[in-house]
């Protein structure tokens, strides 16, 4: 069984996070950590409100009434470019990339925040753990599958070289075998020492994955708990599958 680690671990730390757009909140009074080495999912249905905590996060929109502590430092109010210097990058929904640009031109993009011009020394690590992207360096990225496109754009976060990658639906839209690949790197990227927080739809897979979970469900987190502990629990059941039909397909 995985443990948490000890208290002073703790590397994302959100305290009471509102989010609204206009009159309509989507968040509400939301609280969670992701402590060091851990690989955290926030499971929930379409609209609970998963990306909106991650962009208010991330700082890409407006947030309320909220302390967002990472590594120690409060970022509630840093702009998206001192968040992603400080090491937490996300990964957006729905594997985008530069179309017009080369798979290797999309790999530097991602070298920028710490290199203005580019970073070429980046580039040999990530082609070893993408063989895949290696063999399609100088590709335009619009001629990659959708697969592929979601890969790159994991490895355009991966080469950022982050404390914590956060992952928003990765599976979106893609095949088993390629839902497996991007997940089973993700898991490798953590047991190298990088935290991941996922967000994800496809229930059994987070779990087989992450070590702890959170619940979420219309902006509020529902419950929460060690993946190993919350596979076959009630509170999964209730929570997540109770009274609202069968889970989202898992492709498996
Ligand atoms: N830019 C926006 N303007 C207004 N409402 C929005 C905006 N983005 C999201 N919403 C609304 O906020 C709520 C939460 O949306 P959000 O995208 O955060 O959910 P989600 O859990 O990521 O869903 P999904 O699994 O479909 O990606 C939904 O009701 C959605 O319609
Ligand atoms: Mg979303």
């Amino acid at each position: 069984m995985h443990t948490r680690t000890r208290p002073e671990e703790v590397l994302l730390q959100i305290d009471t996070l509102d989010v609204a757009y206009g009159k309509a909140q989507v968040v509400h009074g939301l609280s969670m950590q992701v402590r060091k080495g851990e690989f955290v999912v926030i499971l929930g249905r379409n609209g609970a409100g998963k990306s909106s905590l991650l962009h208010a996060v991330s700082g890409l929109i407006p947030k309320q009434a909220v302390r967002v502590h990472f590594k120690g430092q409060d970022i509630s109010s840093a702009t998206p470019r001192h968040i992603v210097r400080q090491g937490l990058v996300q990964v957006l929904e729905g594997h985008r990339v530069f179309h017009h640009l080369s798979v290797q031109d999309n790999l530097l993009i991602g070298t920028y925040a710490n290199s203005p011009g580019g970073d070429r020394s980046k580039l040999d690590a990530i082609y070893t753990m993408f063989p895949e992207l290696a063999e399609r360096k100088q590709q335009m990225a619009s001629r990659l599958s959708g697969g592929q496109q979601q890969i790159l754009a994991v490895a355009q976060g991966v080469i950022a070289e982050p404390a914590l990658l956060i992952l928003d639906e990765p599976s979106s839209g893609l095949a088993p075998l390629v839902i497996d690949r991007i997940l089973g790197v993700a898991s490798q990227l953590c047991s190298r020492g990088l935290s991941i927080l996922l967000v994800e739809q496809l229930v059994d897979k987070a779990l087989r994955h992450a070590h702890y979970a959170y619940l979420m469900e219309t902006g509020r987190i529902a419950g929460a708990g060690f993946t190993d502990e919350l596979r076959d629990s009630d509170l999964l059941q209730r929570v997540y599958l109770g009274g609202h039909g069968p889970t989202p397909a898992e492709n498996a």
